[in-house]
C-alpha cells in the first residue's frame, strides 16, 4: 500500500501498540497513558511481577521478554503477530550503566548499554517492521538528549543514544515513500524511579543527587503524553523528533537547583 493510499487519518481500527520497557518509569506512564486512550497495549520486560500489577491496573497484556535476548524476543513477537494487527512499536527499554570517565570506564558497561539501547532496540524494531508497514503504523523511540550533547562521564551512555538517534533517522529516511513513521522522543532529566538507581548500580544517594533541588523535573508522564500524541497525529502527519525537557534544564550542564 502507497503512502497515497492510506487514510490521512489516525486509524482508529487497529490501535494496538507495543510497549518496551513497560515494568517501570517511562515505559509503565506509557502503558497506562496509552490504556486510557483506548489503545489495545502488549507490554513487554523481563520483570513479570511488575508487568502482571500493570496487567492488573491498566487491562493491558504483558509479555515477559528480554530485547537483548534472540529467542525471546522472537517468541514476544510470535505472540503479538498472531492476536492481530500493530499500529505501533514504543521502544522504551534501555537505560544507563555507570558514568564514568572514558580513561576508566568498565568495558562491560559500555557493551551492556549497547546491547540494550542500540541492538535491543534494532532486533525488535526489525521483527515488527512488516507488521507496521501493514497497519500504516509507527516506529517510536524514546532516545534522550543525551544523544544530542554528550557530557563528561556520559560517554557509554551517550554513545549508545547517540547511535539510536541515527538509527532512528536512517530508518526513516530508508522508508520513504512507506506509509511507516518514524518518531524520535529525546527526554532531557525524567525523575524515574530506577533509572538513577540502576546508573549508579544501586547507591542510592548518588541518584537522588541527580535530581537534587531541581524544582520540577519531568516525570514519566509527560513523556508518555509526548508519546500518545505523537502516536495520535494523523497516518500522514511524522512527528519526527521532539526534544522536551524540564523548564529548569537548558542544557545537562546548565540545570537551575534551588538551595
Ligand atoms: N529517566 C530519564 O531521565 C531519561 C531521560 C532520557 C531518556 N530516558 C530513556 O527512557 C527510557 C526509559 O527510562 P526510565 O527512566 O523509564 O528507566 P527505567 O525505569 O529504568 O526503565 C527501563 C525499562 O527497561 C526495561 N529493560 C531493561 N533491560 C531490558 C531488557 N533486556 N529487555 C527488555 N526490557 C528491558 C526495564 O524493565 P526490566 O528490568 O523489567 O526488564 C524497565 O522497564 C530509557 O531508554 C532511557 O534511556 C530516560
Amino acid at each position: 500500500m502507497s503512502q497515497e493510499s492510506s487514510s490521512p487519518t489516525s486509524s482508529t481500527s487497529a490501535r494496538t501498540a507495543v510497549v518496551t520497557g513497560a515494568s517501570s518509569g517511562i515505559g509503565a506512564a506509557t502503558v497506562r497513558t496509552l490504556t486510557a486512550a483506548g489503545w489495545t497495549v502488549f507490554a513487554l520486560a523481563r520483570r513479570e511481577a511488575k508487568l502482571n500489577a500493570l496487567a492488573a491496573e491498566t487491562g493491558c497484556t504483558p509479555i515477559v521478554t528480554d530485547i537483548t535476548d534472540e529467542e525471546s524476543t522472537q517468541a514476544a513477537v510470535d505472540r503479538i503477530l498472531a492476536a492481530g494487527p500493530v499500529k505501533a512499536l514504543v521502544n522504551c527499554a534501555g537505560g544507563a550503566i555507570g558514568k564514568d570517565p572514558v580513561a576508566t570506564a568498565n568495558l562491560d558497561d559500555w557493551r551492556a548499554m549497547y546491547e540494550l539501547n542500540v541492538l535491543g532496540t534494532l532486533r525488535i524494531t526489525q521483527k515488527l517492521l512488516p507488521a507496521l508497514k501493514e497497519s500504516s503504523g509507527s516506529v517510536l523511540v524514546i532516545s534522550s538528549t543525551a544523544g544530542i550533547e554528550p557530557y563528561e562521564g556520559g560517554a557509554g551512555y551517550c554513545a549508545s543514544k547517540f547511535a539510536e538517534r541515527v538509527m532512528a533517522r536512517v530508518l526513516r529516511l530508508e522508508l520513504i515513500g512507506e506509509p511507516v513513521r518514524v518518531i524520535d522522543i529525546a527526554p532531557g532529566m525524567v525523575h524515574t524511579d530506577e533509572f538513577s538507581v540502576k546508573r549508579f548500580h544501586g547507591d542510592a544517594a548518588k541518584a537522588e543527587a541527580v535530581y537534587a533541588g531541581v524544582p520540577d523535573p519531568l516525570k514519566a508522564e509527560d513523556i508518555a503524553e509526548c508519546v500518545r500524541w505523537a502516536l495520535e497525529q494523523p497516518d500522514t502527519v511524522d512527528v519526527d523528533q521532539i526534544v522536551v525537557r524540564p523548564r529548569a534544564e537548558g542544557s545537562y550542564t546548565k540545570v537551575y537547583r534551588q538551595a
